[in-house]
């Protein structure tokens, strides 16, 4: 079921997601909707409190840009086991539409996280795969991009934010 996603600003954004107990039937179709929802917003990563569930859960899938590898990710309580690197990269995010800032982050990280079988998997990434996760996984933290900017440039970017919103509200 394609789902409503949150956008900022919401108190679920916000907040940090708690980590999943049990990879049950429920999780699973939790992990369903959010493939659902993020292949109906061409979004190529969706955490679950964007769907407004509190969970550490994301799904990632790559395949639709051209330029990246085929990757498909299913990461439950994921973490970041090493990184190396350093990559500046123009992003997106579904929960601020309209919105693009450019973000630096690590270029390569190695991730620890459960499937949706509750299997323990561990996971290279590097360059966009390495750049959406790392995104994805501020998300389950309660951090935006409009986070990781600094003084004005994160003042510019949510003025800029605030007139996309005025005009959609406009042509609403
Ligand atoms: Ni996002």
């Amino acid at each position: 079921m394609v789902r409503e996603i949150v956008t900022y600003p919401s108190e679920v954004l916000t907040t940090p997601t708690q980590s999943v107990d049990v990879v049950d039937r429920e999780v699973r179709d939790l992990v369903k909707d959010m493939f659902e929802t993020m292949y109906h917003a061409e979004g190529v990563g969706l955490a679950a409190n964007q769907i407004g569930v509190p969970l550490r859960v994301m799904v990632i899938d790559t395949t639709p840009k051209e330029d990246a590898p085929n990757l498909k990710l299913v990461l439950i309580n994921p973490e970041i086991v090493s990184s190396e690197g350093r990559v500046k990269y123009k992003e997106g995010c579904l929960s601020f539409p309209g919105l693009t800032v450019e973000v630096e982050r690590a270029e390569k990280v190695k991730v620890r996280a459960l499937n949706e079988h509750g299997e323990e998997i561990e996971v290279n990434l590097e360059g966009f795969p390495a750049i959406v996760f790392q995104h994805e996984l501020d998300h389950l933290n309660g951090i935006t991009f409009i986070d990781r900017l600094k003084g004005w440039r994160r003042r510019i970017a949510l003025e800029r934010y605030r007139k996309i919103l005025k005009g959609v509200q406009r042509s609403a």
